[in-house]
């Protein structure tokens, strides 16, 4: 697929208004070594036959096979209610019954989780499948028996890093209770927020855990979503309370009568009890995940059992490479979709060992990881660029120092730059190991893009060609398909349904259909998922090679540290702040975590304090969203540039925050107040302009 030698300009062809000018430097491309190919799962290019549109639905059969069922499909994909898919509809399965129960006759010996925590001193725990079976049952005889949650109930976590997460997701996934876990970063109120929009009646939490050296009093958070969501008018009769040391409550907010339950003294009463895995038609919900959209409320991404769980057991298996003699380690949060893809339910589903590490990768110092990796012997590795950049910046030489070696690894969540790309290929991987770059979203369950690793070589900075089963289209602003080589972005889009896509936004199809689908749909009324372009909202190109370079979001999400935060979330937690008329969020290049937001208040006539809102503000963010949300700085300014109809111009103000050109403003209502809030931010002398990536140039041009 990839031509030997690449390395040449895009090409410059006349742009149209609607579509993207990109400038890059074509990469050169690196071969997977032999010892990979030899060893790897996937070797076979005719797969891509296999997979092609020509066979498409039926070519998910060789993923759903991956699993077992209690009872095979009927139909493969069932478009009767366009764009809400179904798949392997007649299909009877149980999540937690393939990622544990399967496994015990030849596996339950064998870690399923090697738990690392953060301090060094606590040796990591292995747990054997044979453990995981034994906690995930006790715990469903708890959420069944005690907490009285039935299929279909959907349940909030707000859990961190621990064992007690996947047991926890595991057990609801036995019984079919629809499980939401918040990011244990996220605040008391976001987490209130997603309890409400779900309707959970039960929170599970932990008392505390480890983060840079800290442990952290989590449970307070708990206190505050209940609050918060009652005043919503979400009632939870129940807070499961989990101990990071057993017996040893850690938080300073004592359990409620009534209301609050220690697991560990519960579970007491459910020792030794066995749940037989309910048997769950493949399409009923197995998971919501919340993520950040263009408008302020969050969307409840709703997964399936049979589709996800057989993409996402095919995609780590072929994509990651995963064989169950592997020690995988992907360093993400299980409250994020990477985390229950790609920690949780696709390495499970394969009997693979998953690590799961509590705290910051650079606790005590930049070669922890490195030395997880020598004592685990782990051999596959997976994260974000922004840790990659973190760790290259505090410890280039660390890894260097470390008996480890990796076959493969996975970089996901945001581009990476070709720089970063090759720290991480020579010093991370020693040269020896293989690297995807992984595109995808929440919403899209598991991997979209990327190279198929003994198949196709690696080239820095882009992703790859789109995985087996998957058609990428990149349509302009005016429906014309911008093809290989065409040297221009556009809007990429997904042809075809696939088995891992989520099936709507939990209680709103309304919003799925308009945000995901309306923009391309060629006939509101169609049955024909061809008529359905699925619309990532990403900018992307395809080179002449076959391979897609994603530019990033194209609507006005800011993509901090690989992860999506809608602006619209951040401005309105910003006017929570009494003093402040209005708020601007606008993307800030940061070397480390890609994109964060610098925000624009102007005050309410009176206000005087500027100091003292700029830190009211931060907090207010902070509470409302957490801490991944902290603005880099908060500009004080007497006035937003605005056009004539009142509209704040975001443009300008990301332009003044990166240092770009700020474009002609003298149709503004307000041109002279565009000087004024670049002097503020950038000083009295002119600075160079420079040449900004391409989300932050497009970021706020409503055309
Ligand atoms: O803009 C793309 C970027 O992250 C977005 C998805 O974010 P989220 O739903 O939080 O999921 C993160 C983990 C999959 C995408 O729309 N993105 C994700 N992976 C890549 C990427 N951008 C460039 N290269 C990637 N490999």
């Amino acid at each position: 697929m990839a031509k030997k030698k690449t390395s040449k300009s895009t090409k410059s062809k006349k742009l149209s208004e609607a579509q993207i000018a990109v400038h890059w430097k074509e990469e050169d491309i690196v071969h997977p070594s032999p010892q990979f190919v030899a060893q790897a799962n996937m070797t076979d290019p005719g797969i891509y036959d296999r997979f092609s549109l020509d066979n498409f639905p039926e070519c998910f059969k060789e993923y759903a096979d991956l699993l077992d069922w209690y009872e095979y499909w009927h139909t493969m994909l069932d478009t009767s209610d366009a764009p809400c898919w179904k798949w392997f509809v007649g299909g009877k399965i149980n999540a937690s019954y393939n990622c544990v129960d399967r496994h015990l006759p030849k596996y339950k010996n064998k870690a399923a989780i090697h738990f690392v925590p953060e301090p060094e001193e606590e040796p990591p725990a292995a747990i054997s499948y044979q453990e995981l079976y034994v906690r995930v049952n006790e715990f469903a005889a708890l959420l069944r028996d005690f907490a009285g949650l039935k299929k279909g109930d959907r349940v909030t976590l707000h859990m961190p890093m621990t064992p007690e997460l996947p047991v926890t997701m595991l057990a609801c996934a036995r019984l079919g209770v629809i499980h939401s876990e918040v990011f244990g970063g996220f605040s008391g109120q976001a987490c209130a927020d997603r309890i409400v929009d779900s309707g959970s009646n039960v929170l599970i939490t932990m008392d505390g855990y480890y983060r840079g050296g800290n442990m952290i009093d989590h449970k307070v958070n708990a206190d505050i979503a209940f609050e918060h969501a009652k005043k919503q008018g979400q009632k939870v009769d129940k807070v499961l309370i989990w101990q990071r040391y057993t017996g040893q409550y850690q938080s300073e907010s004592k359990p409620v009568k009534g209301r609050d339950y220690i697991v560990n003294d519960v579970l007491k009463d459910y020792v030794g009890q066995r749940i037989d895995p309910v048997k769950l038609p493949a399409e009923d919900p197995l998971f919501l995940m919340y993520t950040s959209g263009t408008t302020g409320k969050p969307k409840g991404c709703q997964h399936s059992i049979g589709g996800y769980l057989a993409y996402v057991a095919g995609t780590s298996k072929y994509i990651q490479d995963i064989h169950p003699e592997d020690v995988y380690w992907c360093m993400a949060d299980i409250g994020w979709i990477t985390g229950h893809s790609y920690i949780v339910y696709g390495p499970l589903a394969l009997a693979a060992s998953s690590v799961i590490y509590e705290g910051v990768p650079v606790y005590p110092d930049p070669g922890r990881p490195w030395r997880i990796a020598e004592r685990l012997d782990v051999n596959i590795f997976h994260t974000a660029p922004t840790t990659v950049r973190m760790l290259r910046k505090a410890g280039p030489d660390e890894p260097k120092k470390y008996n480890y070696h990796f076959k493969h690894m996975t970089t996901v969540g945001e581009p990476i730059e070709p720089e970063v790309w090759r720290w991480y290929h020579k010093e991370v991987g020693k040269g020896e190991a293989i690297i995807v770059d992984t595109w995808w979203q929440t919403e899209t369950g598991g991997f979209l893009c990327s190279t198929m690793p003994a198949l196709q070589p690696m080239k820095p900075g882009s992703t790859g060609p789109a995985l087996p089963g998957i058609h990428p289209v990149i349509f302009d602003e005016d429906r014309n398909e911008l093809g290989a080589g065409a040297g221009k972005a556009g809007n990429i889009c997904i042809r075809n349904p696939w088995p891992g896509a989520f099936q709507t936004i939990w209680g709103d199809r309304e919003r799925y259909v308009d945000t995901y689908y309306a923009k391309y749909c060629k006939d509101p009324k169609s049955k024909d998922w061809r008529d359905w372009p699925y619309l990532t909202g990403d900018g992307a190109l395809l080179a002449e090679d076959g391979y897609y370079r994603i530019l990033g979001r194209i609507d006005d999400v800011i993509n901090v540290a690989g992860h999506r935060l809608g602006t619209k979330e951040l401005e309105s937690s910003a006017l929570t702040v009494g003093d402040i008329a209005e708020a601007a969020v606008v993307p800030v290049v940061d070397e480390l975590k890609g994109r964060v937001p610098d925000i624009y208040v102007s005050l309410k006539p009176g206000v005087k304090d500027g100091k003292a809102v700029q830190a009211k503000v931060v907090k207010a963010i902070e509470s409302e969203i957490g801490k991944i949300a902290r603005p880099k700085n908060v500009y004080v300014v007497p006035d937003m540039p605005k056009t004539r109809s009142g509209k704040i111009m975001r443009r300008v103000l990301a332009a003044i925050s990166n240092t770009l050109d700020i474009g002609d403003v003298m149709t503004l209502a307000n041109p002279d107040i565009v000087e004024e809030i670049r002097v503020l931010v950038q000083g009295k002398e002119k600075v160079a302009i420079k040449k900004g990536p391409e989300d932050i140039e497009r970021f706020g041009d409503e055309g």
